[in-house]
Protein backbone atom coordinates (compact mmCIF):
# COMPACT_ATOMS: atom_id res chain seq x y z
CA UNK A 1 0.00 0.00 0.00
CA UNK A 2 1.26 3.47 -0.94
CA UNK A 3 2.71 5.20 2.29
CA UNK A 4 1.65 8.98 3.39
CA UNK A 5 4.15 11.50 4.72
CA UNK A 6 2.84 15.07 5.40
CA UNK A 7 3.64 18.35 6.35
CA UNK A 8 2.08 20.36 8.96
CA UNK A 9 2.59 24.00 9.32
CA UNK A 10 0.60 27.37 8.94
CA UNK A 11 0.56 28.79 6.53
CA UNK A 12 1.99 25.79 4.05
CA UNK A 13 0.71 26.79 0.86
CA UNK A 14 4.26 28.10 -0.45
CA UNK A 15 6.48 25.34 0.74
CA UNK A 16 8.59 23.51 -1.25
CA UNK A 17 8.50 20.33 0.44
CA UNK A 18 5.62 18.05 -1.28
CA UNK A 19 7.53 18.70 -4.48
CA UNK A 20 10.81 18.13 -3.60
CA UNK A 21 10.15 14.94 -1.49
CA UNK A 22 7.44 13.88 -3.89
CA UNK A 23 9.87 13.76 -6.53
CA UNK A 24 12.74 12.13 -4.83
CA UNK A 25 9.72 8.71 -3.99
CA UNK A 26 9.10 8.66 -7.57
CA UNK A 27 12.64 8.94 -8.86
CA UNK A 28 13.40 6.18 -6.61
CA UNK A 29 10.31 4.21 -7.17
CA UNK A 30 9.27 4.58 -3.73
CA UNK A 31 5.66 3.83 -3.42
CA UNK A 32 4.59 6.98 -1.49
CA UNK A 33 3.17 10.32 -1.39
CA UNK A 34 3.70 13.73 0.95
CA UNK A 35 1.16 16.43 0.90
CA UNK A 36 1.36 19.94 3.03
CA UNK A 37 -1.29 20.31 5.35
CA UNK A 38 -2.82 23.81 6.52
CA UNK A 39 -2.83 22.84 10.42
CA UNK A 40 -4.12 26.09 12.71
CA UNK A 41 -2.43 25.86 15.99
CA UNK A 42 -5.72 24.80 18.12
CA UNK A 43 -5.73 21.89 15.67
CA UNK A 44 -2.24 20.42 16.12
CA UNK A 45 -3.25 18.14 18.71
CA UNK A 46 -6.39 16.55 16.46
CA UNK A 47 -4.22 16.16 13.48
CA UNK A 48 -1.58 14.10 15.55
CA UNK A 49 -4.20 11.78 16.45
CA UNK A 50 -4.81 11.73 12.77
CA UNK A 51 -1.62 10.82 12.43
CA UNK A 52 -1.97 8.05 14.38
CA UNK A 53 -5.39 7.11 13.32
CA UNK A 54 -4.36 7.45 9.91
CA UNK A 55 -1.05 5.60 9.99
CA UNK A 56 0.57 8.49 8.48
CA UNK A 57 4.55 7.05 7.97
CA UNK A 58 5.98 10.35 8.78
CA UNK A 59 5.78 13.94 8.81
CA UNK A 60 7.61 17.53 8.87
CA UNK A 61 6.36 19.79 11.33
CA UNK A 62 7.12 23.71 10.28
CA UNK A 63 6.23 27.15 11.91
CA UNK A 64 4.61 27.55 14.24
CA UNK A 65 4.24 24.17 15.10
CA UNK A 66 8.05 23.12 16.36
CA UNK A 67 7.94 23.22 19.73
CA UNK A 68 4.32 22.90 20.62
CA UNK A 69 4.69 19.31 18.76
CA UNK A 70 6.78 17.98 21.31
CA UNK A 71 4.48 17.15 24.22
CA UNK A 72 1.92 15.04 21.86
CA UNK A 73 4.67 12.63 20.82
CA UNK A 74 6.10 9.35 22.09
CA UNK A 75 9.22 10.27 22.32
CA UNK A 76 11.94 12.74 21.37
CA UNK A 77 15.66 12.14 19.90
CA UNK A 78 18.08 13.75 23.22
CA UNK A 79 19.95 16.04 20.32
CA UNK A 80 16.14 17.44 19.51
CA UNK A 81 15.40 17.82 23.41
CA UNK A 82 18.60 19.67 23.69
CA UNK A 83 17.19 22.41 20.70
CA UNK A 84 14.18 22.17 22.50
CA UNK A 85 12.10 21.80 18.51
CA UNK A 86 11.33 19.14 16.34
CA UNK A 87 11.14 19.34 12.73
CA UNK A 88 10.42 15.50 11.44
CA UNK A 89 8.69 12.91 13.22
CA UNK A 90 8.45 9.17 12.24
CA UNK A 91 5.84 6.83 12.84
CA UNK A 92 7.50 3.47 14.12
CA UNK A 93 4.88 1.17 14.04
CA UNK A 94 2.39 3.34 16.22
CA UNK A 95 4.55 5.21 18.12
CA UNK A 96 5.54 8.89 17.11
CA UNK A 97 9.71 9.67 17.65
CA UNK A 98 10.68 13.41 16.90
CA UNK A 99 13.78 14.57 15.93
CA UNK A 100 15.34 17.66 14.32
CA UNK A 101 17.02 17.67 11.10
CA UNK A 102 17.27 21.67 10.64
CA UNK A 103 20.25 22.05 12.84
CA UNK A 104 22.40 19.09 11.52
CA UNK A 105 20.93 20.01 8.02
CA UNK A 106 22.46 23.19 7.93
CA UNK A 107 26.18 22.21 8.87
CA UNK A 108 26.09 19.32 6.18
CA UNK A 109 24.86 22.37 3.79
CA UNK A 110 28.10 24.24 5.13
CA UNK A 111 30.98 21.57 4.87
CA UNK A 112 29.45 19.96 1.18
CA UNK A 113 28.73 23.43 -0.60
CA UNK A 114 31.57 25.53 0.97
CA UNK A 115 33.74 22.68 1.31
CA UNK A 116 34.94 24.17 4.98
CA UNK A 117 36.26 22.01 8.01
CA UNK A 118 34.46 23.36 10.68
CA UNK A 119 36.53 22.33 13.53
CA UNK A 120 38.72 25.10 14.89
CA UNK A 121 36.64 27.83 12.74
CA UNK A 122 35.71 31.09 14.66
CA UNK A 123 31.98 31.57 13.76
CA UNK A 124 29.52 34.55 14.52
CA UNK A 125 26.10 33.56 14.47
CA UNK A 126 23.19 36.58 14.14
CA UNK A 127 19.79 35.93 15.55
CA UNK A 128 18.67 33.97 18.58
CA UNK A 129 15.40 32.42 17.54
CA UNK A 130 14.81 28.83 17.45
CA UNK A 131 17.08 28.67 13.93
CA UNK A 132 19.60 30.08 15.59
CA UNK A 133 19.34 27.20 18.53
CA UNK A 134 19.40 24.23 15.93
CA UNK A 135 22.61 25.87 14.33
CA UNK A 136 24.69 26.80 17.67
CA UNK A 137 24.14 23.08 18.56
CA UNK A 138 25.32 21.00 15.52
CA UNK A 139 28.34 23.78 15.04
CA UNK A 140 29.34 23.48 18.37
CA UNK A 141 28.89 19.35 17.68
CA UNK A 142 31.23 19.79 14.84
CA UNK A 143 34.28 21.26 16.94
CA UNK A 144 34.10 24.56 16.10
CA UNK A 145 36.42 26.61 18.31
CA UNK A 146 34.31 29.35 19.23
CA UNK A 147 30.71 30.49 17.98
CA UNK A 148 29.70 33.86 19.02
CA UNK A 149 26.14 35.18 18.88
CA UNK A 150 24.66 38.68 18.02
CA UNK A 151 20.93 39.97 18.51
CA UNK A 152 19.32 42.74 18.61
CA UNK A 153 18.00 41.68 21.90
CA UNK A 154 21.02 41.02 23.37
CA UNK A 155 19.50 39.25 26.63
CA UNK A 156 18.31 36.37 24.24
CA UNK A 157 21.85 35.99 22.94
CA UNK A 158 22.97 35.28 26.33
CA UNK A 159 19.88 33.23 27.44
CA UNK A 160 20.79 31.04 24.35
CA UNK A 161 24.46 30.72 25.31
CA UNK A 162 23.51 29.83 29.03
CA UNK A 163 20.67 27.35 28.06
CA UNK A 164 23.12 25.46 25.53
CA UNK A 165 25.67 24.75 28.12
CA UNK A 166 27.71 23.92 24.86
CA UNK A 167 30.92 22.44 24.98
CA UNK A 168 32.34 26.06 22.97
CA UNK A 169 33.18 29.19 23.77
CA UNK A 170 30.72 31.72 23.16
CA UNK A 171 29.97 35.48 24.24
CA UNK A 172 27.14 37.26 23.56
CA UNK A 173 27.31 40.81 21.49
CA UNK A 174 25.35 43.98 20.47
CA UNK A 175 24.88 44.19 16.40
CA UNK A 176 26.76 47.14 16.61
CA UNK A 177 29.89 45.46 18.85
CA UNK A 178 29.46 42.51 16.14
CA UNK A 179 30.18 44.27 13.45
CA UNK A 180 32.85 46.08 14.81
CA UNK A 181 34.81 43.03 15.90
CA UNK A 182 33.75 41.30 12.07
CA UNK A 183 36.91 40.62 11.04
CA UNK A 184 37.50 38.00 14.07
CA UNK A 185 35.58 35.48 12.38
CA UNK A 186 35.92 32.92 9.85
CA UNK A 187 32.08 32.42 9.29
CA UNK A 188 29.35 34.80 9.87
CA UNK A 189 25.58 33.47 9.53
CA UNK A 190 22.35 35.21 9.24
CA UNK A 191 19.13 33.31 11.04
CA UNK A 192 17.08 36.19 11.40
CA UNK A 193 14.38 37.04 8.82
CA UNK A 194 16.07 40.33 7.99
CA UNK A 195 16.49 40.60 4.19
CA UNK A 196 13.81 38.06 3.32
CA UNK A 197 10.72 38.87 0.78
CA UNK A 198 9.46 41.22 0.57
CA UNK A 199 12.15 42.89 2.90
CA UNK A 200 14.60 42.99 0.34
CA UNK A 201 16.42 46.09 1.42
CA UNK A 202 17.23 45.12 4.85
CA UNK A 203 20.63 43.64 5.58
CA UNK A 204 21.07 42.09 9.44
CA UNK A 205 24.59 43.63 10.00
CA UNK A 206 27.11 45.83 8.31
CA UNK A 207 30.17 44.00 6.49
CA UNK A 208 32.81 47.02 6.51
CA UNK A 209 34.65 45.10 8.69
CA UNK A 210 34.90 42.01 7.55
CA UNK A 211 37.96 40.02 5.89
CA UNK A 212 38.08 38.91 2.39
CA UNK A 213 37.73 35.40 1.92
CA UNK A 214 35.16 35.27 5.13
CA UNK A 215 32.82 32.77 4.62
CA UNK A 216 29.13 34.32 4.60
CA UNK A 217 25.85 32.30 4.65
CA UNK A 218 22.24 33.26 5.34
CA UNK A 219 19.18 30.95 5.80
CA UNK A 220 17.03 33.09 3.83
CA UNK A 221 15.95 31.20 0.31
CA UNK A 222 13.83 33.71 -0.64
CA UNK A 223 15.26 35.67 -2.32
CA UNK A 224 17.64 33.10 -3.99
CA UNK A 225 20.38 36.07 -2.84
CA UNK A 226 19.72 38.42 -0.31
CA UNK A 227 21.27 42.13 -0.57
CA UNK A 228 23.78 40.91 2.33
CA UNK A 229 25.03 38.06 0.48
CA UNK A 230 25.22 40.15 -2.68
CA UNK A 231 27.17 43.00 -0.46
CA UNK A 232 29.35 39.87 1.13
CA UNK A 233 30.22 38.12 -2.69
CA UNK A 234 31.94 42.48 -3.45
CA UNK A 235 34.36 42.36 -0.74
CA UNK A 236 35.37 39.07 -1.85
CA UNK A 237 33.74 36.72 0.69
CA UNK A 238 32.56 33.01 0.15
CA UNK A 239 29.08 33.11 -0.17
CA UNK A 240 26.25 30.76 0.84
CA UNK A 241 22.77 30.68 0.33
CA UNK A 242 19.50 29.30 2.08
CA UNK A 243 18.70 26.61 -0.41
CA UNK A 244 21.37 24.23 0.90
CA UNK A 245 19.94 24.06 4.18
CA UNK A 246 16.08 23.36 2.85
CA UNK A 247 17.25 20.71 0.69
CA UNK A 248 19.45 18.91 3.60
CA UNK A 249 17.19 19.07 6.49
CA UNK A 250 15.06 17.70 3.86
CA UNK A 251 17.20 15.10 2.62
CA UNK A 252 17.63 14.62 6.31
CA UNK A 253 14.20 13.60 7.15
CA UNK A 254 14.13 11.67 4.04
CA UNK A 255 16.56 9.24 5.26
CA UNK A 256 14.61 9.13 8.86
CA UNK A 257 11.68 7.88 7.00
CA UNK A 258 13.03 5.83 4.35
CA UNK A 259 16.20 4.36 5.46
CA UNK A 260 17.63 6.20 2.19
CA UNK A 261 19.51 9.21 1.65
CA UNK A 262 18.37 10.18 -1.34
CA UNK A 263 20.22 12.31 -4.51
CA UNK A 264 20.68 16.30 -2.91
CA UNK A 265 21.63 17.35 -6.27
CA UNK A 266 18.52 16.52 -7.73
CA UNK A 267 16.63 17.61 -4.78
CA UNK A 268 18.58 20.92 -5.38
CA UNK A 269 17.85 21.42 -8.61
CA UNK A 270 14.17 21.26 -8.34
CA UNK A 271 13.95 23.64 -5.81
CA UNK A 272 16.27 25.92 -7.55
CA UNK A 273 14.08 25.32 -10.52
CA UNK A 274 10.99 27.14 -8.45
CA UNK A 275 12.93 29.70 -6.98
CA UNK A 276 14.31 31.59 -9.69
P1 LIG B 1 13.26 31.49 13.91
O1 LIG B 1 12.60 30.39 14.68
O2 LIG B 1 13.00 31.43 12.44
O3 LIG B 1 14.70 31.64 14.23
P2 LIG B 1 12.41 33.57 15.72
O4 LIG B 1 12.53 32.60 16.82
O5 LIG B 1 11.21 34.44 15.67
O6 LIG B 1 12.48 32.83 14.32
O7 LIG B 1 13.74 34.47 15.70
C1 LIG B 1 13.87 35.55 14.86
C2 LIG B 1 15.27 36.16 15.01
O8 LIG B 1 15.37 37.22 14.07
C3 LIG B 1 15.51 36.80 16.37
O9 LIG B 1 16.87 36.70 16.68
C4 LIG B 1 15.10 38.25 16.12
O10 LIG B 1 15.69 39.20 16.99
P3 LIG B 1 15.03 39.54 18.44
O11 LIG B 1 15.39 38.40 19.33
O12 LIG B 1 15.63 40.81 18.84
O13 LIG B 1 13.54 39.62 18.20
C5 LIG B 1 15.63 38.44 14.73
N1 LIG B 1 14.96 39.53 14.01
C6 LIG B 1 13.74 39.49 13.44
N2 LIG B 1 13.44 40.67 12.85
C7 LIG B 1 14.52 41.49 13.05
C8 LIG B 1 14.86 42.83 12.67
N3 LIG B 1 14.02 43.58 11.96
N4 LIG B 1 16.08 43.30 13.03
C9 LIG B 1 16.94 42.55 13.74
N5 LIG B 1 16.69 41.27 14.13
C10 LIG B 1 15.50 40.75 13.79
Amino acid sequence: MEKVYALFGCPVHHSLSPLMHNDAFQNMNIAARYHAFHVEPEHLKDAISGVRALGISGLNVTIPHKTTVMPLLDDIDPAARRIGAVNTIVNENGRLVGYNTDGPGYVRALEEEVNVNIKEKRILVIGAGGAARGIYFSLADRGAKQIDICNRTVSKAKQLIDECDAAVSSAAYSLNEAEARLGDYDILINTTSVGMYPHMEEMPISLKNMKEGTIVSDIIYNPFETKWLKEARKRNAIVQNGVGMFVYQGALAFEKWTGIFPDVQRMKKIVIEQLR
